[in-house]
């Protein structure tokens, strides 16, 4: 199976141009992000407040989550409810980078993003695809641009989501604050595989970004 993995901090703009790639190249999109925020949106769920809480292990047990596909868009489903559309907000970020620094939930959601990339050709993207979860993808982009770049695509984001009361210099630091606890946690930090590509997308469209990669695939055939 071929794959594509895409790494980057928050706000990249990954998920567009994973979604958009894989369109382009007929492979399926795997945002492995939602993956773990919904995982963040059960424990919230349960109260769980941090990665001491003993019920962590029991919990994890009871927790399944599977994905589904509608019109082309991928369904976070939790112990069979739909929840795509609760995991966008910061608030569910932010928690999602606290729990996904534990071990276990970790182990868990890499088991299943390696079987979906067993199955079909992928692109996937999240924070260690290309150092941990498909080490010998096909083509590796690490993906970034500048935090204020970031931070207004974020903006727009919640914007267009109808979300109102936005401050976009919060918007920053908190995106800010998450990168530096992804890019230092001890397991599976984010960081850029010794192989993947740099890529800046901070004055670059989108369709700039997928041009650029869908140059390297036909390099890397
Ligand atoms: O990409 P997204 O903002 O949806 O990811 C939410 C959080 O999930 C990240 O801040 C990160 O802590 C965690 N994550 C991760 N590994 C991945 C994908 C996401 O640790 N592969």
């Amino acid at each position: 199976m071929n794959s594509i993995a895409i790494d980057g901090p928050a706000g990249a703009g990954k998920s567009s141009i994973a979604k958009a790639l894989s369109k382009r190249l007929g492979y399926i999109y795997i945002d492995t992000g939602a993956m773990y925020r919904a995982v963040a949106f059960f424990f919230l769920e349960n109260d769980v407040k941090d990665g001491t809480d003993s019920r962590i292990e029991s919990l994890l047990e009871k927790l399944e989550i599977s994905i589904k596909y509608e019109d082309g868009t991928q369904k976070v489903i939790l112990n069979g409810e739909d929840v795509t559309g609760k995991l966008r907000l910061e608030e569910i970020g932010k928690l999602a980078s606290k729990f996904s620094a534990i071990g276990s939930v970790r182990e868990k959601l890499v088991a299943l993003q390696r079987k979906l990339a067993q199955k079909e050709n992928v692109v996937m993207d999240g924070r260690d695809i290309g150092t941990v979860v498909l080490p010998n993808a096909g083509l590796k982009i690490y993906l970034s641009a500048s935090s204020k770049v970031r931070a207004k695509r974020r903006y727009l984001e919640l914007l267009e989501k109808g979300h109102t009361d936005l401050d976009i210099n919060e918007i920053e630091d908190e995106i800010i604050k998450r990168d530096e606890a992804d890019m230092n946690r001890e397991i599976s930090p984010l960081k850029q595989a010794d192989d993947a590509y740099y890529l800046d997308s901070s004055d670059m469209t989108l369709e700039e970004v997928v041009s650029k990669i869908l140059s390297m695939v036909k390099e890397e055939r």
